[in-house]
C-alpha cells in the first residue's frame, strides 16, 4: 500500500462511511442528506468521496466555492445536485447557471448577477435564499431581503426558488442553547412570513450535523452533514448527549479516514545526547530513534514536538524533539526489531491502539475541522473497504 513517491498516506474506509450514513439515517428519518464536501471533503479528498457517497445513495452534494463545485462535477457520475453555499461571483456565477449548479443569495447584488447570467445563458438561476437568523454572517434581512424577494416574484422566468435555508451559530455547543433557540424561531417565523407572501421553495434546510443531531425540529427536508458522515462528532458534547441517550456508550460513527507513513530509517543515539535541531530533547538513556518523512509541510503540526503519538509495530510511542519541515523523529527503543519501511500510524488503528482525529486535535488545540482540512491535497488518497 506504500506509494514510494510520497512520505504518507491518507486511507478512507468505504465501510466505515457506509456504517456512519446508515447510522445517521436511522436517527434523521425519512430526510433528505445533502453531504458537504467543502474543504476537500474535510481532507478526505472530493474525488474519494463523492463515488462513495453516490454509492450509498446520496445525490446532493454542498460546497463552499465554485473551484470546489467544479471539482465536484468531475467526479459525479449519478447526476447529484451540487450547491454552493458561499463564494461565487462573476464567470463562476455564470458557469454555475450554465451547468445547473445552485447556490446560495445573501444579497441582493449576487441575485441580480443570477439575473444577468440567466438571460445570458437561457438556463434558469437555481438558488437558495439564505436568511439572517442571528449568525451575522451572512444571509438576508430587512429591506435587502424585501426587494430580493420582489426581484425573484418578478423574474420566475429567470430564477427558479430551490431552497429556503440559514445557518446555526453554534449547536454544537450547550452554552449557545438559546441562541439557536431564537435563531429556530425567528427562521420559522420568517419562513411562514415568506409562505404567506407566496414564496414557494422547493426545499427548506437549515441543520449541520450539531443542529441535525441535537435539535430534531432543524431537520426539515434537508440536513447538510459534514462532519458527522467522516465519523466525527462537531463536539464532544454532542457526542456525550447522544451516545448517552441513545447508544449506551457505544460509540456509532467510525472514523473514516487513517493517516499512514513509514519508517524511513533508524539510528541508536547515546545518553545525554541532543536530538534532532536544537536542545529540545536530551536523551538520558540509550535510545533508538527512527525517522519518519512527514513534518509540518505535509500537516503535522510542529506543535506535536515532544509531544504527537504514533503508532510502530504494534506500540504507541511519541514524537522526539521538534517536528522539521519534511519530517520528525520517534522514539523506537521499546519497540523491537523496527526497521526502514515498517508502518507508522499517524492517524488511525495498528494492533491494539489508535489515534484518533480527535486525540491529534486536543494535542495540537485544533479543532477537528482545522485538523483535517490541514492535511495536503497532494498526499494519495487510497479507498479500501
Ligand atoms: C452553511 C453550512 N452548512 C453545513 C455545514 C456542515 O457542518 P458540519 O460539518 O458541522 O456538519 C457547514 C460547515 O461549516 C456550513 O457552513
Amino acid at each position: 500500500m506504500i506509494n514510494p513517491m510520497h512520505g504518507s498516506y491518507i486511507e478512507i474506509s468505504q465501510s466505515a462511511y457506509r456504517d456512519n450514513l446508515t447510522y445517521l439515517r436511522s436517527r434523521f428519518g425519512d430526510v433528505r442528506i445533502s453531504s458537504v464536501i467543502k474543504g476537500n471533503a474535510y481532507g478526505h479528498g472530493i474525488s474519494e468521496i463523492i463515488p462513495i457517497a453516490e454509492s450509498c445513495g446520496i445525490n446532493h452534494f454542498s460546497v463552499f466555492s465554485a473551484d470546489e463545485a467544479l471539482a465536484s462535477k468531475e467526479v459525479i457520475r449519478n447526476g447529484s445536485t451540487v450547491m454552493i453555499m458561499g463564494d461565487v461571483d462573476g464567470d463562476a456565477l455564470e458557469w454555475a447557471v450554465e451547468n445547473g449548479v445552485s447556490f446560495y443569495i445573501f444579497e441582493s447584488e449576487r441575485l441580480e448577477l443570477a439575473l444577468k447570467a440567466a438571460r445570458r445563458t437561457g438556463m434558469k438561476a437555481k438558488i437558495h435564499l439564505e436568511l439572517e437568523t442571528g449568525m451575522h454572517r451572512t444571509g438576508l434581512a430587512g429591506k435587502e431581503l424585501a426587494s430580493s424577494l420582489e426581484i425573484i416574484q418578478n423574474n420566475t422566468n429567470l430564477i427558479e426558488l430551490k431552497g429556503l435555508c440559514t445557518h446555526y451559530a453554534g449547536a454544537e455547543s450547550v452554552s449557545n442553547y438559546l441562541r439557536v433557540q431564537n435563531q429556530i424561531k425567528s427562521f420559522n417565523q420568517k419562513t411562514s412570513e415568506l409562505k404567506r407572501k407566496g414564496v414557494r421553495p422547493e426545499i427548506i434546510h437549515t441543520a449541520c450535523s450539531a443542529a441535525a443531531l441535537s435539535y430534531p425540529e432543524t431537520r426539515m427536508d434537508m440536513v447538510r452533514i459534514g462532519i458527522a458522515q467522516y465519523g466525527l462528532w462537531p463536539s464532544r458534547e454532542t457526542m456525550m448527549k447522544v451516545i448517552t441517550r441513545d447508544w449506551k456508550n457505544a460509540d456509532p460513527l467510525k472514523r473514516v479516514i487513517s493517516w499512514k507513513s513509514r519508517v524511513m530509517s533508524v539510528k541508536k543515539v547515546k545518553t545525554n545526547e541532543f536530538i534532532g535541531y536544537g536542545n529540545a530533547y536530551l536523551t538520558d538513556a540509550p535510545v533508538k530513534v527512527a525517522s519518519v518523512p512527514v513534518g509540518y509541510a505535509h500537516g503535522f503540526s510542529r506543535n506535536l514536538s515532544n509531544l504527537g503519538r504514533v503508532l510502530v509495530n504494534g506500540k504507541r510511542t511519541s514524537v522526539v524533539g521538534i517536528v522539521n519541515m519534511n519530517m520528525m523523529l520517534i522514539d523506537v527503543t521499546s519497540c523491537r526489531d523496527v526497521k526502514k519501511g515498517d508502518e507508522v500510524v499517524l492517524i488511525g488503528s495498528q494492533g491494539r491502539y489508535s489515534v484518533s482525529v480527535s486525540s491529534f486535535s486536543e494535542l495540537t488545540n485544533n479543532l477537528n475541522y482545522e485538523t483535517l482540512v490541514r492535511i495536503p491535497r497532494n498526499i494519495p488518497r487510497i479507498v479500501v473497504d
